[in-house]
């Protein structure tokens, strides 16, 4: 098995995607035309500029999208909920009013009542030193502590494969260390999108996205330094452009 064995999990079966041939239109645009990515790493970044697609492809893996053509693929079968979401926003995703009742969603599935349900997510806060947000109501957390909280339902629901979506944009500093050093430790696969490069350049494989299309797939180091060196030149040439057209 490509992971180690997830104590948490209530199974722990070979994490791994699959995207053949994939198009996807989403209004007037046409994201993906003909992707094709296996995603089995543990670790994956995913970069690119705003609209590059990276979002897209998030929802096509957990089927929030259904692509025009093509097809997406788990390794270890297309079982609703194998795969979990940090969505950009927040709000995108908490349902109830308190911390305690969003996080016990996730283990409603595992076959807990809703009390026992209940109680677990309350050890789970309080074995982070977080008992004080059992009852909290989320609408009264900022946006970075919402954002924390969205991650803690995921770890509690315990997914095979994480995906999260530009996770560190609201974060404060201890936040993205929390984050990373979780990021580290869970034994699921993870495949996260950023535009904070540092959190994934020590990964074995890096994915950049360019207008729908993989323009680098490789070792963090390399896919990030090509894709710095890209944007550097760009902005140079915009610069320049600029002058031109101040001149
Ligand atoms: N809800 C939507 N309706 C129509 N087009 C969308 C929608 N969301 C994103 N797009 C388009 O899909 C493309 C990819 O966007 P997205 O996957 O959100 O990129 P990223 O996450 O890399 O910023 C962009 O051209 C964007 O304008
Ligand atoms: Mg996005």
């Amino acid at each position: 098995m490509p992971f180690p064995s997830n104590p948490n999990a209530a199974a722990t079966v070979p994490a791994g995607i699959a995207i053949e041939n994939v198009c996807l239109q989403r209004g007037d645009s046409r994201v993906f035309d003909g992707l094709s990515l296996r995603l089995s790493e543990p670790r994956i970044g995913l970069i690119g500029d705003n609209g590059s697609g990276k979002t897209s492809l998030f929802r096509l893996i957990c089927a929030l999208d259904v692509p025009q053509a093509g097809l997406v693929t788990l390794v270890g079968g297309n079982k609703p909920g194998r795969v979990g979401m940090l969505f950009q926003n927040p709000d995108d995703q908490i349902i109830f009013p308190t911390v305690q009742e969003e996080l016990a969603l996730g283990l409603q599935p595992q076959g807990w009542s809703r009390r026992e349900a209940a109680a677990r997510a309350r050890t789970f806060l309080a074995e982070r030193g977080l008992s004080a947000w059992a009852t909290r109501a989320i609408s009264t957390l900022s946006q970075g502590q919402r954002q924390h909280v969205c991650w803690l339902a995921l770890l509690i629901a315990s997914p095979d494969i994480l995906l999260l979506d530009e996770p560190f944009a609201s974060l404060d500093l201890p936040g993205q260390t929390l984050l990373h050093a979780d990021m580290a430790r869970v034994s699921q696969q993870v495949i996260v999108s950023t535009h904070v490069l540092s959190h994934v350049r020590d990964f074995a494989r890096v994915i950049w996205l360019d207008h729908g299309r993989v323009r680098g797939d490789g070792p963090g180091r390399e896919v990030c330094a090509a894709y710095e060196a890209d944007v550097s030149v760009r902005a140079a040439a915009g610069q320049s452009a600029g002058v031109a057209v101040h001149a």
